[in-house]
């Protein structure tokens, strides 16, 4: 499907909600700078389905958008639209992405793909057998941190790998007031912190080391849950029955470990996510926007002396300068382009079910309290 430049790119954009917005305001940037391929500009026109008229009003007025739609799946099937950019809450994605898809539409969605994997592995056979491009959100590849310390994956600065860490969390009290509540709803959000932050760290981890270190052999997990019943913003009490903490550790082939602790009930944390990853030959310690690499030559020999003040961490790390970039634009240009000149993209659904593997295996570890296989 070759695309006419004097027409450009329609990109539908469902929701209205906070990842809608930043979509929106990637989609903003490109309509302005335009989507510049072998010196052809092809223009890029935004259009926005949500169920409540009046935030779908006060969206397209504040980015000047003039095809809007409150019907959902008369938008998804709309023949103006060439893609549909899904960012729902996570129990509207597979159906509407469907009815996109046989609507000849490429398709775009933030993570995860689907709340059931056979979901999602259906998605990506039927988007595969009718053409279309397919692309999910893994913004944390795209963040400064991360993309230095793949640069230095891959330059072997830190030669074999031992470890890598994740440390993810901040506190959502009772009532909760600092996300969406549905996160905590299993039928809208599908599972709990695993499902929606393993969704990342699965994701970040494979890219970051798979190319070292093989892909993701094995996975434990355990789960905990802080508040069986939490509130809406205004005090009305509901029902909890996903997990809002997780410990996962998991194996690479090469034997490297990993472990990711995420939690919606931690209070102290830093800029999170923090990553460190230890090499023989040097590590890196990092997060979006810091990144600190010390090399073995240049390591201080440790030793533990419990009645002395320690060095605190940063002290002898080298900082190493991260670009800041906005990684949904950055992506959504990526996709947008890749339509365009028929290029693979990734991360794309094949990213999207392998990292839905992974969490069902998570589950399954924390059901069966052992670890599984992958
Ligand atoms: N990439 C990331 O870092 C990141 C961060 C947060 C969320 N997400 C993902 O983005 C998606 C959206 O999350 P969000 O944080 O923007 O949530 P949100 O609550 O801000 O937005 C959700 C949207 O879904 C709409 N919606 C809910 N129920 C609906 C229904 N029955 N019919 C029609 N519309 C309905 C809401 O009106 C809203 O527009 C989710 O899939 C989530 O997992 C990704």
């Amino acid at each position: 499907m070759a695309i006419d430049p004097s027409r450009g790119l329609t990109v539908g954009v469902l929701g209205t909600g906070r990842m809608a917005r930043l979509h929106i305001i990637g989609l903003h940037d490109l309509r302005q700078a335009g989507l510049e391929i072998g010196g052809t500009r092809y223009p890029v026109t935004i259009a926005l389905y949500g169920r409540d008229p009046a935030k779908v009003a006060a969206l397209a007025t504040e980015f000047g958008i003039e095809h809007t739609s409150t019907d959902l799946y008369s938008f998804v099937r709309d023949p103006a639209l060439d893609v549909v950019d899904n960012c729902l809450v996570n129990s509207l994605h597979y159906k509407p992405l469907l009815a996109a898809i046989h609507a000849d539409k490429h398709v775009f969605s933030d993570k995860p793909l689907t709340i059931a994997v056979a979901e999602a592995e259906h998605l990506l056979a039927e988007a595969e057998r009718a053409g279309v491009a397919h692309g999910i959100v893994q913004n944390m590849r795209f963040q400064g941190g991360p993309t230095v310390a793949r640069e230095l994956l891959a330059t072997r600065e830190l030669g074999r790998i031992f470890h890598a860490r994740v440390t993810w969390g901040y506190m959502v009290p009772k009532r909760v007031t600092n996300r969406p509540t549905w996160f905590f709803k299993q039928e809208l959000a599908g599972g709990g912190i695993v499902h929606d932050m393993m969704g990342h760290f699965f994701d970040l981890l494979r890219h970051l080391l798979e190319p070292s270190c093989g892909p993701i052999a094995s996975v434990y997990c355990a789960t905990g849950r802080g508040f069986d019943e939490r509130e809406e913003p205004d005090g009305t009490p509901f029902p909890v029955a996903v997990e809002d903490t997780c410990s996962v550790v998991l194996r690479f082939r090469s034997g490297a470990i990993g472990d990711v602790f995420a939690s919606w009930i931690r209070r102290k944390h830093e800029e999170v996510p923090f990553v460190e990853i230890d090499g023989e030959a040097g590590s890196v310690a990092f997060s979006f926007n810091d990144l600190r690499f010390q090399s073995q030559a240049r390591t201080p020999s440790f030793t533990y002396d419990p009645t002395r003040v320690q060095a605190a961490f940063g002290e002898g790390w080298e900082q190493i300068q991260v670009h800041r970039q906005d990684p949904f634009a950055l992506q959504l240009r990526r996709f947008l382009r890749g339509i365009v000149t028929g290029e693979t993209v990734k991360p794309d659904w094949h990213d999207a079910v392998r990292n839905q593997r992974l969490i069902e295996a998570a589950y399954r570890s924390a059901a069966e309290r052992r670890e599984i296989a992958v």
